[in-house]
């Protein structure tokens, strides 16, 4: 079971979807196929994973209809510029085996080059005008990008992905998106990036939140569970990510139980508003140096028109 969150252009997406960050691409299409099994219908991924074509592989070999998933991907920084945007979507759809992208969004603002970063958005809104895409929206954009873009831009994004757990809670990004009614969705929901390993030293884990344990305890859940529950209770979407089978069933069980206004709270006042991920501001082509390959055998297509 699962609830789904409207788009502002009407588009419906489950309010929890699978995410595959991190995912190698050998572990991606069991661990797809694991998650549609287990009734989920919203996979994330990005062409900078490096792991799309394995998204599409467990989709098919999942035995679901394609139609019935919501394939989210994103564009990156390294093909940014109107052009090199529609190739993107090219790139991506045909490792994906679709022919049309249900949500596609852009992976970061590239503040230094912003006016790539713009041409990039005028692509996606082209490609939402032509019915390749069903929706569009951006990832890890501060309300100062935001408000840069919609000056320049003409469709609202329906997305916003950011970094967002109860130890980064973002109030402003929340706060910008809601006012322009963009739906807040979360990366890293249950903290993974406050315990993925090689990603800073001295964190503390998230998972091992001494608060989060008790209100878990007292709902007979896993503090993952009431993390995404609180998420779910604030109107966010969630792409929490994982390889085991049993988490991966484990992350979706959260429409049983309802946390208090007062649990709700207390995980809210746990933000240290210490991002665990890069800053936004600081990210260009070169802080990855990842390129995009060619997407050079085309798979046969199986969703869309
Ligand atoms: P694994 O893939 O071994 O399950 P996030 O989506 O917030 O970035 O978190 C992903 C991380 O959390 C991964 O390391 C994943 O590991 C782990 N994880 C996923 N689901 C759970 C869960 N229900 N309980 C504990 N850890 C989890």
């Amino acid at each position: 079971m699962n609830n789904l969150i409207t788009l502002n252009n009407g588009v419906t997406i489950p309010s929890v979807g699978f995410g595959v960050f991190q995912s190698a691409p050998a572990e991606t299409a069991a661990a797809v196929e694991t998650a549609l099994k287990a009734g989920y219908r919203h996979i994330d991924t990005a062409a900078g994973y490096g792991n799309e074509r394995e998204v599409g592989d467990g989709i098919r070999r999942s035995g679901i209809d394609p139609a019935e998933v919501v394939i989210e991907t994103k564009v990156w920084v390294s093909d940014y510029g109107f052009d090199e945007t529609l190739h993107a979507f090219d790139k991506s759809a045909t490792k994906l085996g679709v022919s049309r992208i249900d949500v596609l969004i852009l992976h970061q603002p590239m503040p230094q080059h912003f006016a790539r970063t713009v041409q990039a958005y005028h692509a996606l809104e082209r490609l939402l005008e032509d019915g390749q895409v069903g929706a569009i929206g951006v990832s890890n954009f501060m309300p100062h990008h935001l408000a840069a873009l919609r000056e320049q831009t003409q469709i609202v994004p329906a997305i916003n992905q950011v970094e967002l757990h109860p130890y980064f809670t973002q109030t402003a990004v929340q706060k910008a998106d809601a006012e322009l009614g963009i739906v807040t969705q979360a990366w890293s929901p249950i903290g993974g990036i406050t315990f993925y390993p090689g990603w800073g030293e001295n964190r503390k884990s998230v998972m091992d939140d001494e608060t989060i344990a008790g209100i878990a305890a007292g709902h007979g859940k896993t503090p993952a569970q009431v993390m995404l529950r609180w998420h779910l209770q604030q109107g966010r979407s969630v792409i929490p990510k994982s390889t085991n089978p049993e988490r991966i069933a484990q992350n979706i069980d959260l429409f049983d139980f309802e946390l208090t206004t007062a649990e709700l709270t207390a995980i809210d006042r746990l933000d240290r508003g210490v991002r665990g991920g890069p800053d936004p501001d600081e990210v260009d082509p070169s802080t990855w140096n990842v390129e995009i390959p060619e997407a050079e055998t085309p798979t046969s297509t199986t969703k869309g028109s």
